[in-house]
C-alpha cells in the first residue's frame, strides 16, 4: 500500500493548536469590536446553489475560482468562495420581519481555486460585516468606515501601520464613460490596466490602454484623474460620487479619523455587484505593502433573492492577510496555552480523588489537567514542564487522607500547603 501523505489539501492549513490558539486570538477582537457596534453574528451552509453567484460575482472567481460540483440530485452547486451572495440571501429570506438598519456579521471559510503564495491560499476564513436596510446610505457608510478602522485598532495598529482608501464607483464610471467617452464594455478592461498601472513599465501601460481604445489624449485625462486625486473631484463635481467623497472625507474628519484615510481613485474592487463606496485597507509596513481588506456599496443584490430591494454596505476582511499583518507588526505573537495546575498522581488509585478536586476547581474557573497515569514524579513534572502549565499539585496517600495539598510552583520551585478551598 502507498504510504498516505500527512499534508493538507494544497492551498490549505490544518490548525494545531498554537495555530488554533492564534486564530482565536484574532477571531476574539473581531467578536468583541463588531458586538460593541451591536452587530450579530449569523452563520449558514458552505455549499449554495451555483447561481448565487453567476449573476453578479467576478467573471474571474465564477470562470476560475469557484468550487463547483454537480451533487447526487443532479443540483449544480458550489463551496462559497465569499459570504456576500448568501449573506443578501438571508436579508432577502427574512427582510421583513428583521428590524432595520439589519447589522450582521459572519467569520465563514470561503474557498477558491486559487494559485497558492503569500496572503492567498484556497481556502480562508473572513470576517465579514454588512449593514442593510440604514435610512442614510451615507451614515451606514460612515458606520461601516469607522468599523473597519477600529477593527484595526483593536489589534493594537494605529496610523502609521495601515490605511484606508475610498473611492466611489460612479467616479471612475464618470470619468470612463463621461470624459474619456468610452464604451461600457470596455470599463472592466480599462479599469483592470488602471489596477496594473504602479506594478508595469509606462510604455506597456500605454500600450495595454491604446489596445482598448484609450489613446494619448484621453490617457492623459486618466492620469489627471490618477494624479490629481482630490483636486481632479473638486474640479469635476458633476461627476456622480465625487460630492459624496468630499462630504464623506469631511464627516471622517470630524470623527477623528482623517489620519487613517485616503481618497485614492485607483481603488477598484474585482466584484461586479458595488455600486457607490468601495475601499481597500493597505498594510503600511514597506515588507507588507498589500491589501488587507475592503468592501463596499452593493445596493442591487438583495433584491436579485425577490420581493424586496434595500441599500447594503459591507467588508471582508481575510484571517490570511491579517495574521501576516499582526505578525509583521509584532501586534500578535504566539498565543500561550492556559492551563493552570496539573495534579500528579503517586498511585492510579488516588485518581478519583484527583478528579473529584479538579471538578471543584474547576467550577470555580480553574483550569486543570489530572494525570493519566502515575508514572514516575519527574515524568510527570516534565509533561506539565512541556505543556507550559505553571504549577503542580502532589497527590500521595497524606494529601488523600489530610484534605492539604502541596502545590508547586514550577518556575521558582516554591512549594505551598493548600486545603482544597484555599488552591
Ligand atoms: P474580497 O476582496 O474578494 O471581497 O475578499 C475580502 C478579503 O478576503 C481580502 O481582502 C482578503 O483579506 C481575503 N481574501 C480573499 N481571497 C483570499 C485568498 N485567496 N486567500 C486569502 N485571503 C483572501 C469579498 O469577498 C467581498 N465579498 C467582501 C464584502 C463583504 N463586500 C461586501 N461585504
Amino acid at each position: 500500500m502507498t504510504q498516505l501523505s500527512t499534508q493538507p489539501y494544497k492551498g490549505t492549513r490544518d490548525f494545531f493548536p498554537a495555530d488554533m490558539r492564534f486564530r482565536e486570538a484574532m477571531f476574539a477582537v473581531m467578536h468583541k469590536t463588531v458586538q460593541s457596534y451591536g452587530f450579530e453574528q449569523i452563520d449558514a451552509p458552505i455549499i449554495e446553489p451555483i447561481d448565487i453567484y453567476l449573476a453578479k460575482t467576478s467573471e474571474e472567481i465564477v470562470s476560475q475560482q469557484i468550487y463547483s460540483f454537480t451533487d447526487r440530485g443532479e443540483r449544480k452547486v458550489a463551496i462559497r468562495p465569499e459570504m456576500t451572495p448568501t449573506v443578501a440571501r438571508m436579508v432577502a429570506a427574512r427582510f421583513q420581519e428583521t428590524p432595520k438598519p439589519i447589522r450582521w456579521y459572519s467569520i465563514p471559510n470561503v474557498w477558491r481555486y486559487e494559485q497558492p503564495g503569500k496572503g492567498r491560499l484556497r481556502e480562508h476564513w473572513q470576517l465579514n460585516c454588512d449593514i442593510f436596510g440604514a435610512p442614510s446610505e451615507k451614515l451606514a457608510d460612515l458606520e461601516l468606515l469607522n468599523l473597519a478602522i477600529d477593527l484595526m485598532r483593536g489589534y493594537g495598529a494605529s496610523e502609521s501601520h495601515f490605511k484606508l482608501y475610498l473611492s466611489h464607483r460612479g467616479i471612475l464610471n464618470g470619468v470612463l464613460g463621461g470624459e474619456l467617452k468610452l464604451p461600457q464594455e470596455k470599463w472592466p478592461a480599462v479599469a483592470r490596466i488602471m489596477d496594473k498601472r504602479a506594478k508595469i513599465k509606462p510604455e506597456a501601460y500605454a500600450a495595454m490602454l491604446a489596445a482598448e481604445g484609450v489613446g494619448e489624449d484621453k490617457r492623459q485625462e486618466l492620469d489627471l484623474f490618477l494624479n490629481e486625486k482630490l483636486d481632479y473631484i473638486k474640479k469635476k463635481s458633476h461627476l456622480e460620487g465625487a460630492s459624496y467623497i468630499l462630504e464623506t472625507m469631511q464627516s471622517l474628519e470630524e470623527i477623528g479619523l482623517s489620519a487613517y484615510v485616503e481618497y485614492d481613485p485607483s481603488v477598484v474592487r474585482g466584484f461586479d455587484y458595488y455600486t457607490g463606496l468601495v475601499f481597500e485597507v493597505f498594510d503600511a509596513h514597506p515588507d507588507n505593502r498589500r491589501s488587507l481588506f475592503g468592501g463596499g456599496r452593493y445596493n442591487n443584490l438583495v433584491g436579485a433573492f425577490g420581493k424586496e430591494s434595500t441599500n447594503a454596505v459591507g467588508f471582508g476582511m481575510g484571517d490570511v492577510t491579517l495574521e501576516d499583518f499582526l505578525r509583521t507588526h509584532k501586534l500578535l505573537g504566539d498565543v500561550p496555552r492556559k492551563v493552570d495546575l496539573y495534579i500528579a498522581l503517586m498511585s492510579d488509585d488516588f485518581a478519583p480523588h484527583a478528579m473529584n478536586l479538579a471538578n471543584t476547581l474547576r467550577g470555580r474557573g480553574l483550569r486543570v489537567e489530572v494525570s493519566l497515569g502515575a508514572t514516575k514524579l519527574g515524568k510527570q513534572f516534565q509533561e506539565a514542564e512541556k505543556k507550559a502549565i505553571p504549577r503542580v499539585l502532589i497527590l500521595g496517600e497524606d494529601e488523600v487522607k489530610s484534605g492539604v495539598y502541596s502545590v508547586k510552583t514550577l518556575a521558582t520551585g516554591e512549594q505551598v500547603k493548600l486545603k482544597a478551598t484555599e488552591i
